[in-house]
C-alpha cells in the first residue's frame, strides 16, 4: 500500500520546486515524507484514479500553484464557462484582507452582470440538459416520489417568480422562505435569485421566536412556507409557528403582509389550517396561473444572494452575507472537483435546504452542473435505519454526501441494514459538519462504500460559502479523519496564539490568507461586527473558529471550534444563546452551558443550571427548562443535560471558568487543574457531588 504513496512522492520530486506560500506544501510532498507503517493511508484505486478529474498529487498541485499564484487568471477562466451578460471589470478580485489597512472588502468579478438561477436552468437548457431531470423528490414516505427536469423545474421556477414581482418583490428585497425538503424549497430560492430578491431560509427546525428573530432583521415581502410536513412520524405544523413568529414580529414593528402557503396536504388537511384571510394565500391557488417563463433580473456579481443566519459566540445570530457572482464560480467548480463529478452521475446530498450545505451543495453548486439531485424530505432513519440505501438503490445514486452523525447512528443500527442493499452505483462519498472519527470514517468506507468508494471529507462554514480543505478523489492517498489539503485558492494557514504562521508539523488556530471567491462579504447591517470576529482575532487573516493540526505530510486534521460554540450533530449551536433561553426561565438563575462528547451526536449539549433562591430541583423543573429552549431555539438546541449547581466556578473577577466545567461535564475529574485562582474553590466539590443527581 506504502508503495503507491511513496510513488506519488517520487513523481512530486519531478516537480519545480515551489515558492513563497506554497513553498511549505512542495516541502511536504516532496521532501522526506516517507510513509511509515503507522501511517493510515487508504488509496485511490488504479480505475478510479484513472478516470478522475484530477488524478494525481501532481496534478493538482500544478491547479493548485496556478490557483494560488494567478487567481486571478485561474478564476476568470473558469468563470468564462457561466453566462455573464457583461464582463466584469479589469480587476477579477479586490479585496482588504487586513483590519490594519482600513476597512475588510472581499469583490470578485465586480461589474461582471450575471444571474445564477439563468446559469443554473436557462445555460444548461440551452446546453440541451432540459429533459435530464433535475430534481428527484423523495417523500417520507417510500411510495412516494416525484421528478421534474430542467425544463420543468424552470417553469416552476418563473411562475413563483413571476407571482413574486406581482406581489411587489423587487431586486435587493429580502423573502424567507421557511419549508420543509419538498421541491418547492430550492424553485423558492431560484425564484429570489431570479428576480434578484435576496432569500433567507430559515430551517424549519427553528421555532417560532428564532424565525421571529430571522424575520425582523431582515423585514422579508413575502414569507414562503407550508402548512405542515411528515418526518418520520412525526408532524410538524410549520404554518402555526410562521403565524406566532408574525405576530411576534408585528409587535417588533415589522409586519407581514403576504404568506405564501404551499398546502402540503399528506400532513394535513388544508380546512385545517388557521387562516387569515388576505396575508395567507395557498401556493396552488395561486402560482400555475402565473406564465412560465419570467425574465432575468440581471444583477451585478457583487449584489447579494442571500442571508443565512448561523450562530456565534455571543447570543445573537450572525447574518452571514453572500453574492452573486463569486458563490457561483465557487460553488460550481468545488462541487465538481471534491466529488469528481460528472454528467452522469445521481448525487444526494442528505442536508436540508436551510444550513449552508443545503444551499451550496444541493440547490446552486450541483444544478450550476446540470446534476441530477435527490431532494429527500424524511428522516434518514424512517421507516428503518435502511432507508437511506433503499434511496441509493432505488435512483442509483453515484455520490452521497452525510454528515459524520448519521454516519455512526446507522453503524450503531447495524450492518444488516446497509448489506441488504446493492449500492453498487455509488462511487464517492462525502462527510461535512465536523470531524468525522477514524472509525466512523472506516465504517463509511468499508460497508458503505464496499471500500471502492473514496470519501470527500469536506471542511468549510457558513460564512467560506463552499469547500476549502477537501479530498480531490481519485488525486490523494487519503488518511481516515484527514481532511487533506485545501481546495483551489484557498491558502489556509495554522497560526499560534500570538497570530504567528506555524509552518511544518503543527497544531493552532485555522485561518485563511486571501479571499477565496465563495467568501461572505459582511454580517448583515453589522460590518463591524464581521471585522471583529473573523478579522481582527489574527490581523491579516480571516479566522476561522477551528482548531487545526498538519501532520509531517501535510494533512489538515481539524479538532473543533476554539470558540464557545458547540458543533451538535453538526449543527453549530452558540453556548450563549442556549444560556440566555435558560436564563428566560422565571425559576433559573444562572445557566453555563459547554460542550460534551456525545457519541452519535459528536457533541452534546450540557447545562449547568442555578435556581433562583428557595427553588427546589425537580424532574419537572428539568422539562421546563428543555422545554423553553426548545422553544426559542429549536427542538436541535435542547440540552442532553441538565447539572444543578448551586454555584458556578468563578474566577475573583465574575468569569465563569468554563475548562473546569468542561471537565466535570465529561467526568475527567482528575484532570480538573487548578483550581486555586476560583472565588470559592468548593463550588467544585459540590458540583461533583451534584453530578448523576
Ligand atoms: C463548522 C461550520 C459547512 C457545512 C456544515 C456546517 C465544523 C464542518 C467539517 C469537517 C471538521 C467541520 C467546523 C466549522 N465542520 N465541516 N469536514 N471537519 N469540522 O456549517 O454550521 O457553518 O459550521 O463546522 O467546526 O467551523 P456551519
Amino acid at each position: 500500500k506504502t508503495n503507491n504513496f511513496l510513488r506519488h512522492v517520487e513523481s512530486m520530486k519531478l516537480m519545480p520546486s515551489g515558492a513563497g506560500h506554497i513553498s511549505h506544501l512542495n516541502a511536504v510532498i516532496l521532501g522526506d515524507s516517507l510513509a511509515t507503517e503507522e501511517d493510515d493511508f487508504v488509496l485511490p484505486s488504479h480505475d478510479f484514479a484513472s478516470q478522475a478529474n484530477v488524478q494525481s498529487p501532481e496534478q493538482y498541485l500544478k491547479m493548485y500553484k496556478r490557483s494560488i499564484e494567478d487567481p486571478a487568471g485561474f478564476w476568470s477562466e473558469i468563470a468564462a464557462e457561466f453566462y455573464w451578460k457583461q464582463k466584469w471589470g479589469h480587476k477579477v478580485c479586490d479585496e482588504n484582507f487586513d483590519v490594519r489597512k482600513g476597512n475588510i472588502k472581499i469583490e470578485w468579478f465586480k461589474g461582471g452582470i450575471t444571474n445564477i438561477c439563468y446559469n443554473c436552468l436557462d445555460r444548461n437548457i440551452e446546453a440541451g440538459l432540459g429533459d435530464k431531470v433535475a430534481i428527484y423528490w423523495e417523500g417520507n414516505e417510500p411510495d412516494l416520489d416525484g421528478t421534474l427536469t430542467y425544463i420543468q423545474l424552470l417553469h416552476q421556477v418563473c411562475q413563483l417568480a413571476n407571482y413574486l414581482k406581482d406581489n411587489g418583490v423587487k431586486k435587493g428585497d429580502a423573502v424567507i422562505i421557511y419549508l420543509p425538503m419538498l421541491m418547492e424549497l430550492p424553485i423558492a430560492m431560484l425564484a429570489c435569485a431570479r428576480i434578484g430578491a435576496v432569500h433567507s431560509v430559515v430551517f424549519a427546525g427553528f421555532s417560532a421566536e428564532s424565525l421571529a428573530q430571522r424575520i425582523i432583521d431582515c423585514k422579508p415581502k413575502v414569507v414562503i412556507t407550508c402548512n405542515a410536513v411528515k418526518r418520520g412520524l412525526k408532524v410538524l405544523y410549520l404554518k402555526d409557528i410562521v403565524d406566532a413568529a408574525i405576530k411576534d414580529s408585528a409587535q417588533n414593528g415589522v409586519s407581514i403582509d403576504k404568506c405564501l402557503v404551499y398546502g402540503n396536504s399528506l400532513a394535513t388537511k388544508r380546512e385545517d389550517t388557521k387562516w387569515k384571510d388576505g396575508r395567507d394565500i395557498w401556493w396552488q391557488d395561486v402560482v400555475p396561473q402565473y406564465p412560465t417563463s419570467c425574465l432575468v433580473e440581471w444583477v451585478d456579481a457583487e449584489d447579494p444572494l442571500f442571508l443565512l443566519y448561523t450562530s456565534g459566540s455571543t447570543g445573537k445570530p450572525k447574518g452571514v452575507l453572500h453574492t452573486t457572482g463569486g458563490y457561483m464560480v465557487y460553488t460550481a467548480t468545488t462541487f465538481k472537483y471534491a466529488f469528481d463529478y460528472k454528467q452522469s452521475d445521481i448525487y444526494w446530498c442528505t442536508a436540508d435546504c436551510g444550513w449552508i450545505t443545503g444551499h451550496s451543495y444541493v440547490t446552486y453548486g450541483p444544478m450550476l452542473n446540470g446534476a441530477s439531485v435527490i431532494v429527500y424530505e424524511g428522516a434518514p432513519n424512517y421507516p428503518d435505519a435502511g432507508r437511506c440505501w433503499d434511496i441509493v438503490d432505488k435512483y442509483k445514486v453515484t455520490i452521497f454526501y452525510t454528515a459524520p452523525t448519521l454516519v455512526r447512528s446507522l453503524m450503531r443500527d447495524g450492518d444488516d441494514f446497509v448489506t441488504r442493499y446493492s449500492r453498487k452505483s455509488l462511487r464517492v462519498l462525502g462527510s461535512v459538519g465536523e470531524p468525522i472519527n477514524p472509525s466512523a470514517w472506516r465504517w463509511f468506507y468499508n460497508v458503505v462504500g464496499d471500500s471502492r468508494c473514496p470519501i470527500s471529507d469536506t471542511w468549510w462554514q457558513t460564512e467560506t460559502g463552499g469547500f476549502m480543505i477537501t479530498p480531490l478523489p481519485g488525486a490523494w492517498p487519503q488518511k481516515p479523519g484527514s481532511a487533506t489539503f485545501p481546495f483551489f485558492g484557498v491558502q489556509p494557514v495554522i497560526v499560534d496564539e500570538n497570530g504567528v504562521e506555524i509552518e511544518g508539523e503543527c497544531s493552532g488556530y485555522l485561518c485563511v490568507k486571501k479571499s477565496w471567491p465563495g467568501a461572505f462579504r459582511t454580517l448583515y447591517g453589522d460590518h463591524e461586527r464581521y471585522e471583529t470576529t473573523y478579522f481582527k482575532a489574527f490581523a491579516g487573516y480571516y479566522f476561522s473558529g477551528d482548531g487545526c493540526s498538519r501532520d509531517k505530510d501535510g494533512y489538515h486534521w481539524l479538532t473543533g471550534r476554539v470558540d464557545d460554540v458547540i458543533n451538535v450533530s453538526g449543527h453549530r449551536i452558540g453556548t450563549a444563546e442556549v444560556e440566555s433561553a435558560l436564563v428566560s426561565h422565571p425559576k433559573c438563575a444562572e445557566a453555563a452551558v459547554v460542550g460534551v462528547e456525545h457519541a452519535v451526536k459528536g457533541q452534546g449539549i450540557y447545562a449547568f443550571v442555578t435556581m433562583v433562591d428557595g427553588v427546589q430541583y425537580s424532574e419537572e423543573l428539568r422539562k421546563e427548562l428543555v422545554l423553553t429552549v426548545r422553544k426559542q431555539i429549536g427542538a436541535f438546541a435542547a440540552p442532553d443535560k441538565i447539572h444543578w449547581a448551586p454555584g458556578l466556578p468563578k474566577t475573583r473577577s465574575g468569569k465563569i471558568m468554563r475548562r473546569i466545567l468542561r471537565k466535570i461535564a465529561s467526568r475527567q475529574l482528575d484532570e480538573l487543574g487548578d483550581t486555586s485562582t476560583l472565588a470559592d474553590p468548593n463550588v467544585v466539590n459540590q458540583l461533583i457531588e451534584l453530578a448523576d443527581s
